[in-house]
């Protein structure tokens, strides 16, 4: 272990590199990689006033990891993993189907390390990450928004880009990997208790490949008697209930939580109580925790508060509620962080008149541009039938 290191709290079965990174604050770092987690608990001090809360409520905030997002741990873990088990040869490719903040996790560790990176993300997932995971030398495929099963979707492509190169290319697959949860069974779980100094009573979580969840409830669990483990699942997605599938064509633009099969890594019997969260709720308190908490969130942040809002409404002062952030604006700057994007998508009511005042929204509706062409069209017939007479 470096000079520095912090203390190892909890072995990890392949070595301790995953726990053990050396103190920031007294040290130079030898890669991004020992940057990623570490990450500040932060209490929130307004919005759960406003919205009438009485309990104290605690950000854990991964959108601070370098990469963004709480997928910097997989990312490194994972690759960490493979090398050690001795599965990457220096110049292989990695393939890893994503929402996309799970390969800009890769991709960072991927480019610390002198690795190929091949990412297959979904057209739904934002410009932005595309953008980042380019910068980070990663080739993006993107696949059309169908079943998982489906020949075309993220991870049968994946797959079968590297079953055409098997001895080269590798899917570290994080539904499957056991680097996902013990990232957050060893990193975030562990964090969180140690900052809390385990009083948490609940705690609050976006789930996706529900790695974060499965990692940290396991944790706090094994902790903390009688934590209660809330889960956040959008409308529209399978992980709450597989038996009530959504409609057919049925989605949701709040990225990276919600699928519509149950990973593995998911360990659905560790969820207490779960919360389904909509849109229009994630992007209000998203935008509330960035307004008045200074917090520069992601979406997914603002359905794991939706979560809070539901299930700590009963709460008093003398409980401790954790929520996790998982990413930060950055991956959203021309989707929920624009106002003309939230008018095209139907939420201009979400649009305070303060942020209305800043003149941002300059866009007009897409019901204002109809209304226009029907009305030019009007003009253009009411034209035609006048020449029409006058021969
Ligand atoms: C923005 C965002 N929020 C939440 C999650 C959920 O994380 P997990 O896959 O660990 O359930 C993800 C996962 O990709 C994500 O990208």
């Amino acid at each position: 272990m470096a000079a520095g290191a912090l203390p190892v709290f909890f072995q990890h079965p392949l070595g301790e590199s995953c726990v053990a990174v050396p103190d920031r604050s007294t040290t130079v770092l030898s890669s991004v990689l020992e940057a990623v987690g570490n990450t500040p608990c932060i209490e929130l001090q307004r919005v759960p006033k406003l919205l009438g809360l009485k309990c104290r409520v605690v950000a854990k905030c991964e959108f601070l990891n370098p990469g963004g997002s709480v997928k910097d741990r997989i990312g490194r873990l994972m690759l960490l993993d493979a090398e050690r088990e001795g599965l990457l040869k220096p110049g292989d490719e990695l393939i890893e189907p994503t929402s996309g903040n799970t390969g800009i996790g890769l991709s960072m560790a991927a480019a610390a390390k002198g690795y190929k990176m091949t990412i297959t993300m979904p057209t739904k997932m934002s410009a932005e990450k595309e953008r980042a995971l380019n910068a980070l030398g990663a080739k993006v495929i993107r696949t059309p928004m169908v079943d998982f099963d489906h020949p075309d979707s993220l991870i049968s492509v994946a797959w079968r880009m590297q079953k055409e190169h098997p001895e080269t290319r590798h899917v570290l697959d994080q539904y499957k990997n056991s680097g996902n949860p013990n990232a957050h069974y060893y990193g975030t779980g562990e964090e969180i208790f140690r900052q809390t100094g385990g009083k948490v009573d609940m705690v609050v979580m976006g789930t996706g490949t529900g790695g974060t969840m499965t990692g940290v409830a396991k944790r706090l669990k094994e902790k903390i008697p009688g934590v209660q483990v809330v889960g956040v699942d959008p409308v529209g997605s399978i992980l709450a209930d597989p038996a009530k599938p959504p409609p057919p064509g049925f989605s949701y633009h709040v990225e990276g939580i919600g699928y519509d099969f149950i990973p593995h890594v998911c360990e659905r019997g560790l969820v207490d109580v779960w919360v389904k969260s909509e849109d229009a709720e994630s992007f209000k308190y998203a935008r509330m925790i960035q307004r008045h908490e200074g917090l520069l969130v992601g979406g997914s942040s603002g359905s794991a508060f939706a979560g809070v809002v539901a299930a700590a409404k009963d709460l008093g002062p003398e409980h401790t509620v954790v929520v996790v952030f998982p990413d930060s604006i950055r991956n959203y700057m021309a989707k929920f962080a624009d106002d003309n994007w939230m008018v095209e998508k139907g939420f201009s009511d979400l649009i305070t008149e303060e942020r209305r005042a800043l003149g941002g929204v300059v866009k007009p509706t897409y019901e204002a541009l109809e209304k226009e062409n029907g009305a030019m069209k009007a003009k253009i017939a009411a034209l035609e039938a006048e020449l029409a007479a006058r021969k």
